[in-house]
């Protein structure tokens, strides 16, 4: 039994697999070329999102059972295919909850009281003590759209901070200490919006110019989530008309970003997509990673 690692992976997941007697071919920089090349000598294979698990790939790997995704999302992977082909697909949907609830807190405190424009300021030399007036969580209404594993972390989180919290999910009926609502209120009523849903048709620009305009004058808006959910013009265009008063993003429409634009606004801050990027995480992916080959090539 063996295992294709396609992307850098924790060692000690590497280790944890072989420790279970399965032969570990660790090939983190793997091209698309050289895969397609090797992938029918495979069972199972672990990629994170350098690697795209594409239809061609599906048809070359003849002896392919599982495809392990060492992370949440599965837009790397073909999955309605690898379905039609009985090959299934796993990931690791827990491991980084708490990191991401993290970075989206941070990010709201960062909003609040403008900390990398002073610290930029700080670094230039200046002393602003007048131009940086910041403004307060507590008291402040956070708007999640989407209330799942991340969205309801960040719920606990935020409301031990003060906030009171409205959720739109229509995939989910109840909540507790959470308010349920339609998108339109939830734009009307928010102070902050922060989104945790994946990128779908439903999702697809769920921030487009009308939803925008029903906005809060003043409301900041997080993305830790996916890209895509943003229409990005349409937020460049908000936070210059001065209805958004400061934006956080980790994730992009098209990554790596190369349309730098919003950045160029001081209102924006944000990360290259990095939610799960710490050392806690990355350990909890591996693990659970490990697990599920194990599970998947030990049956
Ligand atoms: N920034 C990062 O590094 C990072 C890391 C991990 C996860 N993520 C992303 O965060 C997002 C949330 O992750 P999660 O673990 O909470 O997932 P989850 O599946 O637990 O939650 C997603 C929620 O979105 C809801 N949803 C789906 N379609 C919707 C719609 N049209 N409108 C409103 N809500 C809708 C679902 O009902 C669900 O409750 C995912 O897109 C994931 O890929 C990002």
């Amino acid at each position: 039994m063996k295992v294709l690692i396609c992307d850098a992976t924790d060692p000690k997941a590497l280790q944890l697999i072989e420790a279970a007697g399965i032969e570990v071919v660790n090939q983190p920089d793997i091209t698309p070329e050289e895969l397609l090349q090797v992938i029918p000598d495979y069972p199972c294979m672990v990629v994170r999102s350098r690697t795209k698990v594409t239809r061609a790939v599906l048809d070359a790997g003849t002896s392919l059972k599982a495809v392990v995704r060492a992370g949440v999302g599965l837009d790397n992977i073909d999955v309605a295919y690898a379905k039609e082909k009985g090959v299934q697909v796993l990931n690791t949907p827990t491991a980084s909850t708490q990191s991401v609830a993290e970075l989206t807190v941070a990010y709201m405190m960062a909003l609040a009281r403008n900390i990398p424009q002073m610290t930029a300021s700080m670094k230039a030399g200046k002393w602003e003590k007048k131009t940086f007036l910041g403004s307060e969580i507590s008291g402040k209404t956070l708007g999640l759209i989407g209330s799942g594993r991340i969205g309801l972390a960040v719920a606990d989180r935020a409301i031990a901070l003060g906030m009171t919290v409205i959720a739109f999910d229509p995939y989910v009926s109840e909540l507790p200490k959470v308010t349920l609502m339609d998108l339109d209120e939830l734009l009307s009523k928010a102070d902050y919006i922060s989104l945790h849903v994946p990128h779908t048709d439903e999702t697809h620009n769920i921030l487009n110019p009308e939803a925008f305009e029903k906005m809060k004058a003043g409301v900041r808006i997080i993305n830790c989530g996916r890209g895509g959910t943003i229409d990005e013009e349409a937020l460049y265009q908000a936070i210059q008309d001065g209805k958004v008063a400061g934006a956080a993003l980790d994730v992009y429409a098209e990554e790596p970003l190369s349309d730098k634009k919003l950045y160029s606004l001081d209102q924006v801050i944000g990360s290259p997509h990095i939610g799960a990027g710490t050392r806690e995480a990355k350990e909890r992916v591996g693990q659970e990673a490990a697990q599920k080959v194990i599970e998947t090539q030990l049956g």
